[in-house]
């Protein structure tokens, strides 16, 4: 009988990698498999979440481990190791560490899970993406990054706030780099199928762009230590789950750019259909000249940094 439940691994599994495990498990997806270079950390931690099985009615298979050989055939791997932001460090200055990390984890999946599609969390995520489709040598479509639907996600939130209405009913659209230069597009992003240009003046809807883009800093001086991680991980297992049942869901993420939006060689935020395939389709949105030239200093700030520091 061949086996029909799926894989999944997480790896890295500290605040990101656990709480996408975590969801992961409620959605009943397959088998979790958490690895981290401290053995007893994803042990401990998937021994945890395996016990809360039957308090929260979810299977109880999850494994930790540091050995690759637990990861064989995965279908998804979401990958979360590397240190996270401290207080008044940027995101570029996490580079280097985290691309010797990416260096190592892509050596692993690529012997024990090389038809795997890969979800980059580890930050600065549009390079780290980048550099894990080089090391991996994937097809650029079975690599792809998370960023998009965490900072629509935070964007939907300041919307529904303003409007004093549901986060249910926002659907909102990031693109960029996850960074500085992302680029919240209000002409996308509606509350009820109504875009929010018609519902909060110019001001409101500028605090809440610039809002977004700072979002994931705002939550690092709170904390004090270590950055935002629920709405994170869930991002990540979101789009685990899109790729493992296959659900075609539009929505932003770091995709590699072949010449979309006047950007080439290059991985960063745009509208795609994420499916059993990876990314199956980038779709390009008409944009005003503002937006347009917004997307493409992203894109050329991610190229120049790839260049100069990671030697691309
Ligand atoms: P954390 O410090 O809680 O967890 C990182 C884990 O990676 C640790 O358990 C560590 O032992 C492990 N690790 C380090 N080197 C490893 C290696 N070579 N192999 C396997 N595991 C290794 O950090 P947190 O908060 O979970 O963040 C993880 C990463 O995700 C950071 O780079 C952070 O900046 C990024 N991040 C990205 C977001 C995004 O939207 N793309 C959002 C939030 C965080
Ligand atoms: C975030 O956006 C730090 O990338 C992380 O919360």
């Amino acid at each position: 009988m061949s086996h029909s439940r799926k894989k999944i691994a997480v790896i890295g599994a500290g605040n990101v990698g656990a709480t996408c495990a975590f969801v992961l498990a409620q959605k009943k997806l397959g088998d979790i498999v958490l690895l981290d270079i401290y053995e007893g950390f994803a042990k401990g931690k998937a021994l945890d979440m395996s016990q809360n099985g039957q308090v929260l009615n979810y299977d109880g298979n999850l494994t930790g481990t540091s050995n690759y050989e637990d990861i064989a055939g995965a279908d998804v791997v979401v990958v979360t190791s590397g240190f996270p932001r401290q207080p008044g460090m940027t995101r570029e200055d996490l580079i280097a560490k985290n691309a010797s990390i990416v260096q190592q984890v892509g050596e692993g999946i690529k012997e024990h899970a090389p038809e795997s599609v890969i979800i980059m969390v580890t930050n600065p995520l549009d390079l780290m993406t980048y550099h894990m489709q080089k090391v991996t040598g994937f097809p650029s479509h079975r690599v792809c990054g998370q960023a998009g639907v965490l900072d629509s996600a935070r964007m939907t939130h300041f919307v529904a706030d303003a409007v004093g209405c549901s986060e249910e009913d926002v659907q909102a659209m990031v693109l960029g780099g996850h960074g500085d230069t992302m680029v919240p597009l209000p002409r996308f992003t509606t509350v009820g199928g109504i875009a929010i240009t018609h519902l909060l003046d110019e001001d409101t809807i500028d605090a809440i762009c610039k809002r977004t883009a700072s979002g994931g800093g705002e939550i690092v001086k709170l904390l004090e230590r270590g950055s935002a991680f629920y709405a994170p991980g869930s991002a990540a297992a979101v789009m685990a789950e899109a790729v493992l049942n296959d659900r075609k869901r539009l929505i932003p993420a770091s995709a590699y750019l072949t010449g979309q939006y006047g950007l080439d060689d290059v991985y960063i935020g745009v509208p795609v259909i994420l499916g059993a395939n990876g990314i199956e389709k980038i779709l390009e949105l008409e944009l005003t000249s503002d937006e347009l030239t917004s997307l493409q200093n992203s894109g050329n700030f991610y190229k120049s940094q790839l260049n100069d520091i990671l030697g691309y």
